[in-house]
């Protein structure tokens, strides 16, 4: 979209009366005309704008749709989203941040799909990526962050999609380490983190999250909000929800540390005291979950009394709590 549909539909958006063309003309420098086919531009695109002779035009309904203008519209962060890609479908929005991050492109850049052809999980596992779900990744460049610190920005992440989306639906999830979002024993959420370093410099991360919120197709083991709560969600309203918590934790991390995250991390998740299954590497262990260190690791009981930390793996079992 040109800068002037923008400035007509935050005009539209921000008025709940009609708008002659004349105000438009005023406003704008824009002829009827010009300001006609602008108008067919958006109608194009799925808002829905009702024309009443001497009255002019009025915003009826905007589509489900995670158009740049509709994410930055009311969208009320400093850096996390300023600039976003939009793509209605692509192979992985993963793979265009990457290519957008090599190109330089601004610490938080947020690159959004409507649906994903290859979308994938950790683990080289597939993400179905069906309409009615949010994909999107962002790229951040942690400058406060060593390589090996790495597992904090993974970890504020969780934390920020579960805020953002308790904020917008009323729906609090638990967390599953290292970075899933569960409801019950299903899976709702998941991020993924691919690191570009030199060294013990990161260069950039590119923070893929895939959120189930309107999703009716899913594969086993995996619920949506919309099943868990029979409600349909405005899914730009979670993402800038989503958007803001990311940045607000990101910036507590950066004045405070990581110590505070992982302390609020560890409230949400529901591991603790359960006997868990890890998959390390092909290595398969099974132990109490204790708790993360100080560096974001999992921290596990064995059956000798002794502890061990997992630095990266995937839980891939949880039994129930014990009474
Ligand atoms: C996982 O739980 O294994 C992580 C899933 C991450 C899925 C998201 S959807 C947006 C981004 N693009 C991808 O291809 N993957 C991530």
């Amino acid at each position: 979209m040109q800068d002037l549909d923008y400035k007509i539909l935050a005009a539209l958006k921000g008025s709940k009366d009609y708008i002659s063309g004349e105000d438009f003309g005023a406003r704008f420098g824009i002829s009827r005309q010009g300001l006609w086919k602008h108008i067919n531009k958006l109608v194009d695109k799925g808002y829905e704008i009702s024309a009443a002779p001497h009255l002019g035009y009025q915003l009826i309904s905007s589509p489900d749709k995670l158009y740049p203008f509709e994410i930055q519209y009311g969208l009320n962060t400093k850096v996390i989203g300023k600039n976003i890609h939009y793509e209605e479908s692509c192979g992985s929005t993963q793979d265009i941040a990457w290519v957008l991050a090599e190109q330089n492109c601004a610490h938080g850049t947020v690159v959004v799909s409507e649906t994903q052809k290859k979308g994938r999980g950790r683990m080289r596992r597939r993400w179905v990526s069906s309409r009615g779900g949010l994909y999107f990744s962002i790229v951040l460049r942690p400058d406060f962050v060593l390589v090996n610190e790495i597992a904090g920005i993974t970890l504020l992440l969780g934390l920020a999609c579960l805020y953002g989306i308790k904020e917008v639906t009323g729906i609090e999830c638990s967390l599953k380490w290292p970075n899933d979002l569960f409801l019950g024993n299903k899976k709702a959420a998941g991020i993924l983190c691919e690191v570009s370093a030199e060294q013990d410099r990161v260069r950039f991360i590119a923070a893929g999250i895939g959120i189930n919120v309107n999703t009716r197709d899913l594969p086993h083991g995996a619920v949506s909000l919309f099943l868990e709560s029979k409600k349909k969600f405005n899914r730009v309203s979670v993402l800038q929800a989503i958007l803001f918590q990311t940045e607000r934790v990101y910036e507590k991390a950066r004045r405070n540390g990581f110590s505070p995250i992982f302390k609020e991390w560890q409230k949400h998740c529901s591991l603790w005291g359960r006997r868990i299954q890890v998959k390390v590497m092909h290595k398969k262990i099974e132990a109490e979950a204790v708790g993360i260190d100080e560096q974001g690791y999992l921290i596990l009981r064995r059956d000798n009394g002794l502890l061990e930390k997992i630095c990266s793996g995937d839980v891939i079992k949880v039994n129930p709590p014990k009474n």
